[in-house]
């Protein structure tokens, strides 16, 4: 019950206030699915090391350009890094044009269609990145676990360990799987990470705004606390 009030809170919250990000609307436009797969790989690898607000221009004049796989494969290694530059990290951009080169030339054009064949055949794509790509792309269900779905789960349910030991990481990814949604699992770890970024931040989490604060642990031992010390007085 408490699985299922969590899917159905983010997902009406995530439907009502989502940012109209271009790879979102790209992604849920785009009927060809070795076209969606692409474009969501690029995003995600802009995405790895870069903030949204800076990826949106980038990743709106890449897509002109290079629209498909094979555009990617045809273009040069000077004119990626020419476009990548002020991303930084420049190896993405580098790994991003091997791995279309690879597609070309090893796997007939086509983009790998499993997580477990992303995460095989394309460099620079580890475990998260896979699952992004999977759930959001391909509609595979997975949980996709990054520093912001952390962070949410480890409030959520109260885990006071260090959140990045590779113990709890395990625990988070298996937990992660087990919570998202059957029929939109992209959706769901989209705003499982949209909320990370906008309501469950760092600092000062905004717990009101939060549409699965009955589902949290932290928050609702804070607002025992709160309860006590209001009898207390
Ligand atoms: N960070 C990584 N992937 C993202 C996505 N699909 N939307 C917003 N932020 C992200």
């Amino acid at each position: 019950a408490n699985v299922a009030y969590l899917r159905t809170h983010l997902l009406s919250w995530y439907d009502l206030e989502k940012r109209e990000l271009p790879w979102r609307t790209l992604a849920l436009r785009e009927p060809d699915v070795n076209i969606r797969t692409y474009a969501v790989w690029v995003s995600e690898i802009m995405l790895q090391q870069t903030q949204v607000a800076t990826v949106m221009d980038y990743y709106i004049k890449w897509m002109k350009r290079w629209p498909t796989v094979s555009d990617l494969a045809a273009a040069t290694l000077e004119e990626v890094n020419q476009m990548w530059a002020g991303l930084g990290y420049y190896s993405r951009g580098k790994r991003l044009h091997e791995g279309a080169k690879k597609v070309v030339s090893e796997l007939g054009g086509q983009m790998p269609d499993t997580v477990d064949e992303l995460l095989r055949q394309l460099p620079g794509v580890g475990r998260y990145t896979a699952a992004a790509i999977g759930s959001i792309a391909l509609g595979q269900v997975t949980g996709a676990v990054d520093g912001n779905v952390i962070r949410v789960l480890c409030r959520m349910r109260a885990i006071g360990a260090d959140c990045t030991s590779s113990a709890v990481t395990e625990a988070l990814w298996a937990l992660a799987n087990t919570l998202v949604d059957r029929k939109r699992p992209g959706d769901f770890n989209q705003a499982m990470m949209e909320l990370g970024a906008r309501v469950c931040t760092p600092k000062r989490p905004l717990c009101e705004q939060c549409p699965v604060r009955s589902q949290c642990h932290s928050y609702r031992k804070v607002q025992a606390k709160l309860e006590q010390n209001s009898k207390r007085l």
